[in-house]
C-alpha cells in the first residue's frame, strides 16, 4: 500500500487526477471503477480540464461503485444523475460506455448478478477510484460486510444516512437501501486509488492503513490487495 501525503483537496485531487490519466495513456481501452461523494469532486473537474486540452476519453468503459435503491437516474440525488453532472458531460463520453447500478430495477437481485457479470465481460476493472465513508465504508459496503461479497443490495448505516443527509432536503429523504458493488468485486480491480481528505476522515484513514484487517473496517481489506494508493491530504493523514 503506498500512502502518498498532499497539502489539502486540491492537491489530492491533481494527484489522483495525474494517476487516471497516467492510466488512460497507458491504455485508452480502459475500464474504470468510479467513485462518487463529495471527495472525488475536485478529480472529476480536472479530467473535464484534459479533455477540453484534448484528452481522449472516448474508448474508456466505466463502473460505478453504488448508486441508492429507490432513486431513478434523472433524480437530481442519484448517483447517475451525479456522474453526468460531474463528469459524463465533461469528458465526451458515450453514455452507452458508462455503467452504474439501476437502483429502480425491478429485480433488483438480478440487477445485482448482471452488474458483476458485465464486469466480468469486460476483463474487469483495470482502475477503481474510491473515497472512504467516516465509517470507513467503501463503495457501500458498511461494516460487518463479508470480504466475500460481489454486488449486492445493502442497507446503509445509520452513520451514512446522517453523512449524506446533507444532500437531501431532510433525513427523511435519504435512502436506506443502495446496490453496492461488494468487497470482493472491488477487491479484483488490478490497481485501486482511494482519495480521502478533512479532519472528519482521519480516524477511517488510520483504521483503514494501519489497523487490523477486518470486515469492521471494510477499507481495512485494502492492505490485502498487491496495487492500492491512498492519496490523502494532511487532516485526513493527521493520525497516521
Ligand atoms: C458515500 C459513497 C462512497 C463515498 C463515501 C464518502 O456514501 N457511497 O462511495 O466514498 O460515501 O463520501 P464523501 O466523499 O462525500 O465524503
Amino acid at each position: 500500500m503506498r500512502v502518498v501525503v498532499v497539502n489539502n483537496f486540491d492537491s489530492m485531487s491533481d494527484e489522483v487526477a495525474k494517476l487516471v490519466i497516467a492510466q488512460i495513456r497507458r491504455k485508452p481501452a480502459s475500464v474504470l471503477g468510479l467513485a462518487t461523494g463529495s471527495t472525488p469532486l475536485g478529480v472529476y473537474r480536472l479530467l473535464g480540464e484534459y479533455h477540453k486540452n484534448g484528452e481522449d476519453f472516448s474508448r474508456l468503459l466505466t463502473f460505478n461503485l453504488d448508486e441508492y435503491v429507490g432513486l431513478p437516474g434523472d433524480h437530481p440525488q442519484s448517483y447517475r444523475y451525479y456522474m453526468e453532472e460531474n463528469f459524463f458531460s465533461k469528458v465526451g463520453i458515450d453514455r452507452t460506455r458508462t455503467h452504474i447500478p439501476n437502483g429502480v430495477a425491478s429485480d433488483l437481485e438480478a440487477e445485482c448478478r448482471r452488474y458483476d457479470e458485465l464486469i466480468r465481460s469486460t476483463g474487469g476493472i483495470d482502475l477503481q477510484l474510491l473515497g472512504i465513508g467516516s465509517n470507513a465504508h467503501i463503495g457501500f459496503n458498511e461494516p460487518g460486510t463479508p470480504f466475500g461479497s460481489e454486488t449486492q443490495v445493502v442497507d446503509l448505516a445509520a452513520s451514512t444516512i446522517s453523512d449524506n443527509a446533507r444532500f437531501f432536503a431532510s433525513l427523511e429523504e435519504v435512502p436506506t437501501k443502495a446496490i453496492s458493488m461488494g468487497i470482493k468485486s472491488i477487491m479484483q480491480a488490478k490497481s485501486i486509488v482511494l482519495m480521502a481528505n478533512g479532519g472528519s476522515k482521519a480516524d477511517a484513514v488510520l483504521a483503514a492503513v494501519k489497523g487490523p484487517v477486518t470486515p469492521d473496517v471494510p477499507a481495512s481489506v485494502l492492505q490485502l490487495h498487491p496495487s492500492v494508493t491512498i492519496v490523502v491530504d494532511q487532516a485526513a493523514a493527521s493520525r497516521l
